[in-house]
């Protein structure tokens, strides 16, 4: 394979905190908003890459629980603009064979129109099995651990779930996608060393890579030098090498 990736040792979860989008925009004199229309760019040239990798699950991180702390103008923006790239691109990821699926808050103040448009892609798409695209969108890994607690909870008043019996795999049977594997690889653009709320429970043992490329700029190229980098990890899953 080109650049040297091991074909054997690609990751089967990928993770990207696509961040950076705002900082691009106002390095070349444009609105904030300008970076996150020319983040799309970015992510579909990585989902093509991956594609090529022959990665199995891909999940972006596009909307945070925090990030509704934003400028309206923004939000509103970020909304139309997940909105209008879900309508434009789902028939071409459909017929790449991407399942695309979402993670995260359907409620609060999702507008209704997009949480409609979040199910009938994910309808559409929910044969294909070449590979799974997942959106974290209202999504925060504090909330989904709140959202799963809960759901416990109820299990055991209404006598479904033994309290005694709760372990490792029942909160991961209660996280929003319970069939998705724990990402190997979290990736995280623009230079900032925080995980800011991802992925909280199912990244205990996956290997981070940093990068300072903002997203607008990430392209298949970074995706592979990602993954170059943790081939030459060691995972050890608390274990000693070679045992
Ligand atoms: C990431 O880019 C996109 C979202 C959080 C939705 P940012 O908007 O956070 O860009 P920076 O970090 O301010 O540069
Ligand atoms: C994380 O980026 C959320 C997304 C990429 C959607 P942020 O830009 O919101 O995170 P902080 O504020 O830098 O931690
Ligand atoms: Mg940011």
């Amino acid at each position: 394979m080109k650049d040297g990736l091991d074909p054997r040792r690609i990751p089967a979860h990928v993770a990207i905190v696509m961040d950076g989008n705002g900082r691009w925009a106002q390095r070349r004199g444009l609105k904030r908003t300008d970076g996150h229309a020319a983040g799309e760019e970015a992510l579909f040239d990585t989902v093509e890459g991956a594609l090529d990798l022959g990665i199995s699950w891909l999940t972006v991180y596009a909307f945070s629980t925090e990030n509704w702390r934003r400028p309206l103008d923004e939000v509103r923006f970020l909304m139309r603009c997940n909105e209008s790239l879900l309508l434009r691109r789902r028939d071409d990821l459909d017929q790449r064979g991407v399942r695309v699926r979402f993670i995260g808050r359907r409620g609060g103040r999702v507008p209704k129109r997009v949480v409609r448009h979040i199910e009938d892609t994910e309808a559409l798409t929910a044969r294909n099995r070449r590979m799974t695209l997942t959106f974290a969108f209202n999504y925060g890994g504090r909330a989904e651990l709140t959202d799963g607690v809960r759901e416990i909870a109820r299990g055991v008043a209404a006598g479904r779930i033994d309290p005694e019996r709760i372990d490792e795999r029942t909160i991961s049977r209660h996280m929003y996608a319970p069939d998705m594997p724990d990402p190997d690889l979290v990736v995280r653009t623009s230079g900032e060393y925080r995980i800011s709320n991802y992925l909280l429970w199912e990244s205990a043992y996956s290997e981070f890579v940093f990068t300072d490329v903002l997203w607008p700029d990430f392209r298949t190229r970074d995706l592979r030098a990602a993954i170059a980098e943790y081939q030459r990890r060691e995972r050890r899953f608390g274990g000693v090498e070679g045992a």
